[in-house]
């Protein structure tokens, strides 16, 4: 589903990815974890374009490129392949809840109002929040907010999902209800990639661990094998910082 080589980025003089290669099969869920500024952020932006990598080719879903020159055409059906949950929700503030949902299903895919409505309630209704469409955003806690992007990326029924730290800006108590939806998406086997500091919760839903330094891989492993005999020095270091 997702195969990524030698990708390079570079910001100004930093080379913040050094040919990364990574490859996820279909229905797998991989994490990533790995210190502040690693690359891990960067690394999902490139999977979905809002950064163009410098060098390097990623084939996701049913789309392929090859870096850095990228066609109008390829950018859009490469976007098309993902969904993205962001740290801070990024809904859309001027629309209900619902509409929130609904927004991609009418406006890029042309869905029927109607058809999108029936979609986006379903949905709600899987992250526990039907009663909450008519609400707007301002409306709800931080960790319902976070269920409804949630919804709103599925909706589109995307061959990718990517977290990227879904329960970063959440406080202590609203976590678990977060992490309770993304483990029941990752149940339907959907691709996933989950950057996420929240080890005990990585090691329960993931098929294999990354640990990015630096804007490498350091290790890459089966979960079980990643936690219980890391292979790297950097590995043992941040996961005993953690323990
Ligand atoms: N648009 C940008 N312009 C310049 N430098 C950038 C840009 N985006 C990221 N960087 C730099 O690239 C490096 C990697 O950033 P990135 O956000 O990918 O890290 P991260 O692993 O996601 O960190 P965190 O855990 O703090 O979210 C950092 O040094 C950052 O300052
Ligand atoms: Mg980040």
């Amino acid at each position: 589903m997702i195969k990524i080589e030698r990708l390079t980025k570079t910001f100004g003089d930093t080379t913040v990815l050094h040919n990364i290669d990574l490859t996820i099969a279909t229905g797998e869920t991989v994490t990533i974890i790995g210190p502040s500024g690693s690359g891990k952020s960067t690394l999902l932006n490139c999977l979905n374009l809002l950064v163009t990598p410098d060098e390097g080719s990623v084939t996701i879903g049913e789309a392929f490129y090859q870096a850095p020159k990228l066609s109008k055409k390829t950018r859009l059906t490469i976007r098309r392949q993902s969904a993205m949950v962001f740290q801070n929700y990024n809904l859309f503030a001027n629309l209900t809840v619902e509409a929130n949902v609904t927004e991609a299903l009418v406006t890029v895919y042309r869905w029927s109002k109607a058809t999108a409505t029936q979609r986006a309630l379903e949905l709600l209704n899987d992250v526990g929040l039907r009663d909450k469409a008519k609400l707007y955003p301002h409306q709800l806690s931080g960790g319902q907010k976070q269920r409804i992007a949630i919804a709103r990326a599925l909706a589109i029924k995307p061959n990718v999902i990517l977290f990227d730290e879904p329960t970063s800006a959440l406080d202590p108590e609203l976590v678990t209800e977060v992490l309770h939806v993304i483990q029941s998406v990752v149940k339907q086997k959907i691709t996933a990639i989950i950057v996420t500091h929240e080890l005990a919760f990585a090691r329960d839903v993931s098929d294999r661990v990354v640990l990015m330094a630096d804007g490498q891989i350091v290790e890459h492993n089966t979960t079980a094998a990643f936690f219980d005999h890391p292979q790297h020095e950097r590995t043992k270091q941040f996961l005993a910082a953690f323990s």
